[in-house]
């Protein structure tokens, strides 16, 4: 398993996961990559060839998350990953966990977001048309759009999940994100089992905020799932718990939604549950289903039992205190 720590609260939230992972029994051989802005800057290297060896090797990763300047600097470490593999399905599962107060208390929120996640506007495609004027490029492309929707309406009938919902702007972007909808469409024909509908971005996300519990599967091009996703994850308690899988056809890598978190990074007071929850679909993935249902249910009960609940979900545990907890249910 290639393991990629990333910087921030990275190094500390992946410890976490990786402890619990390796309590449930399951073996694994760990192989570490330093992949920072530390290392990106010494090495003047986004994408060092090591890292992409490592997960050529393994195939599989679990990854925390690695910085990105804002407004200049070296470009995103994560998008180049997903691109280099080609990891076109960024998979984010939203729920409501018991023992977390959110504004939501008295609805069952369960949803999914499909975000693509090789192109839109994240293709890094910017120039300086003269001076004080820039055009970044929106690319949509059929092949893209139609391997997404076909992810997210397969992983639904496999599920048991009955909606998938496309959400766009093609109302005004009538040929990219045109493109996008024809192709969920298109792939909804050949899934009657399972409810389709569309929603406008905007809309969407008013309808998020004020009825998340009617949510299904979301299907989205790339800026909107990312962006979706920091929304969602704010009705069920916050980026500390939300998980996520960036799939391709034969790489997988685990991370978490969150970032870098430099404002609490090194203090040992982040929220590992994301991290850890993005490595019981890595065991899912792996075939572990019997390590990640233990693993996840040792997750719930921390947080139903309410005694070591890290800070940003109203508690006083450390992130090793909150993983000690978890350890000693998993080893129950
Ligand atoms: P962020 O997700 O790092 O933090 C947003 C807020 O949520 C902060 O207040 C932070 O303390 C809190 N938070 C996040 N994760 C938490 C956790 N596990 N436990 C407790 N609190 C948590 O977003 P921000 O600040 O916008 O970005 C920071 C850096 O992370 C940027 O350089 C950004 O580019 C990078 N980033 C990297 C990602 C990745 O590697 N996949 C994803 C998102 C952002």
């Amino acid at each position: 398993m290639t393991l990629i720590p990333g910087d921030g609260i990275g190094p500390e939230v992946t410890l976490a996961a990786q402890r619990a992972v390796d309590a449930t029994g399951v073996k694994i051989d760990w192989r570490r990559c330093e992949l920072n802005e530390e290392t990106i800057l010494r090495k003047n290297e986004v994408l060092p060839p090591e890292i992409l060896a490592s997960l050529n090797r393994t195939k599989v990763g679990l990854k925390g998350p690695v910085t990105t300047p804002i407004a200049g600097g070296f470009p995103s470490v994560n998008v180049a990953l997903r691109k280099a593999l080609d990891l076109f399905a960024n998979v984010r599962p939203v729920h409501t966990l018991k023992g977390v107060k959110t504004r939501y208390q008295d609805v069952a929120i369960d949803l999914i977001i499909f975000r693509e996640n090789t192109e839109d506007l994240y293709a890094g495609l910017e120039h300086e048309v003269v001076p004080d004027v820039v055009e970044s490029l929106k690319i949509i492309t059929r092949k893209a759009s139609l391997r997404i929707a076909e992810y997210a309406f397969r992983y639904a009938r496999a599920n048991g999940r009955r909606r998938v919902t496309a959400v766009h702007k093609a109302n005004i972007m009538k040929l990219s994100d045109g493109l996008f909808v024809r192709c969920a469409r298109e792939t909804a024909l050949q899934y009657p089992d399972i409810e389709y509908k569309e929603l406008i971005v905007d809309n969407a996300s008013m309808q998020l905020v004020m009825r998340p519990e009617k949510f299904d599967c979301l299907l989205m091009p790339n800026l909107y799932g990312d962006i979706v996703s920091d929304l969602t994850a704010g009705l069920v308690g916050g980026l500390g718990i939300v998980p996520g899988a960036n799939v391709g056809e034969h790489h997988a890598v685990f991370e978490a939604v969150h970032g870098s978190a430099p404002d609490i990074a090194g203090q040992g007071i982040a929220n590992p549950t994301a991290v850890m929850l993005s490595a019981v679909m890595m065991l899912r993935h792996l075939g572990e289903r019997e390590a990640a249902d233990r693993m996840h249910d040792a997750i719930t009960q921390v947080y139903q039992d309410g005694k070591h609940l890290p800070g940003d979900v109203g508690g006083t545990a450390s992130t090793a205190e909150f993983t000690n907890a978890v350890i000693r249910l998993i080893q129950a």
